[in-house]
């Protein structure tokens, strides 16, 4: 069935919003009261019609609004778009991936015809229709990785493996969780890692990166990490830092429904064909505590997680000055019955 994109922004006045059926799909990521930092990798397989993952690359109502909002990242910043040269082949492979994982899961909106090495690919919620030499960086306006990533919703990585690490040579990042691309490029996977509480020494990092080093080709993989954002701001880079830090201390008890949303990322890993290089997509999801407490075993739990997290992921999540208001503001919506375990 077609999708209804939705015209709506993510910065100035913010008129994002979630329809009741997005609601109903949004990814709640929390399966108990109280969370923590694990290695919660499981296999990015088919799910149920109707959820986030009925496809495996998941497009939703805010496509089209996303892809404005990136255009206009990109136009003030170009260094939101990086590749070291030896990426290339990484990129035309990730080309690939995404146009084909659109293609399949939304016929009506995307499509993908070959040739040999002549693809026409045609995308009409963007108005798009190309046609080029598969390899050839000549014959598109943009490089691949670039190109395919104007066309796709979430933020995407390539990071290349050698010397058993994995070394981000590669991104598009418009819509990151205050960290920065153009910091983090070449850095290897402890590296970027660095700056994560707690984690490095429950040894999540060593486990996860031992697991990424051997995933296989035609099995991805998923997990799901968190944060909150005042304002549906997609763009919360340490580059803007200027425009959305001070957001953070605008939160009060009237406006905390409105203004504060949990902000979910879908993240799934590939590794890719010709270059042996992974592909990390960053899928963010927004849904404001107003919509949230429309499910009310989300409200529940999500009051809960809220009140218990450990102090060092408040600061690092950057929730310092507006969480008390938030649980208190959530606790009205908790009656406080026993949750089971699970979504
Ligand atoms: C945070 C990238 C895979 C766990 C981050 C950050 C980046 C990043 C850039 C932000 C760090 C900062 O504060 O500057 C990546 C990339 C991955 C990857 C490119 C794949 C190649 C994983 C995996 C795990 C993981 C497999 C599994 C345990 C985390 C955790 C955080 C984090 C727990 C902190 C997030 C928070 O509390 O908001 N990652 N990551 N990452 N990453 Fe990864």
């Amino acid at each position: 069935m077609a999708i209804m994109f939705r015209q709506e922004t993510f910065r100035d006045d913010f008129t994002y919003r979630n329809s009741p059926a997005n609601i109903h799909r949004f990814p709640f990521p929390f399966d108990r009261d109280e969370y923590a930092y694990s290695v919660n990798i499981e296999p990015h397989v088919p799910g149920r019609k109707g959820t986030i993952y009925e496809s495996l690359i998941d497009v939703d109502e805010h496509y089209v609004a996303e892809m404005a909002d990136r255009a206009l990242v990109l136009k003030e910043d170009p260094l939101r778009y990086q590749a070291l040269p030896h990426m290339m082949q990484a990129q035309w492979d990730v080309l690939e991936l995404l146009m084909e994982q659109q293609a399949a899961g939304y016929p009506e909106h995307f499509s993908l015809t070959r040739n040999g090495d002549r693809w026409r690919w045609i995308n009409r919620p963007l108005g798009i229709d190309d046609t080029f030499t598969f390899g050839a960086r000549e014959t598109l306006p943009y490089e691949p990785l670039e190109y395919i990533g104007r066309q796709t919703q979430g933020d995407l990585c390539i990071v290349d493996q050698r010397d058993n690490n994995l070394w981000m040579d590669a991104g598009l990042v418009t819509t990151q969780a205050d960290w920065s691309l153009d910091f983090d490029v070449g850095m290897n996977f402890m590296e970027w890692h660095g700056p994560v509480p707690l984690a490095h020494g429950m040894g999540i990092f060593d486990r996860a990166l031992k697991f990424l080093l051997n995933l296989q080709l035609g099995q991805p993989v998923r997990r799901f990490n968190w944060t909150m954002t005042v304002n549906p701001r997609l763009d919360t880079s340490p580059e803007n830092y200027h425009k959305w830090g001070r957001d953070r201390t605008t939160v009060t008890p009237v406006n905390v429904g409105r203004k504060v949303h949990l902000r979910v990322e879908l993240q799934t890993l590939w590794r890719l064909p010709r270059s042996n290089a992974m592909l990390f997509v960053i899928r963010c999801y927004l849904m404001s505590m107003e919509e949230l407490v429309t499910v009310p075993k989300w409200a529940r739990r999500f009051h809960r997680v809220l009140k218990t997290l450990p102090q060092e992921l408040v600061d690092y999540k950057g929730m310092t000055r507006y969480r008390d208001t938030t649980v208190e503001w959530l606790s009205r919506h908790d009656d406080g019955a026993p949750t089971s375990p699970g979504i």
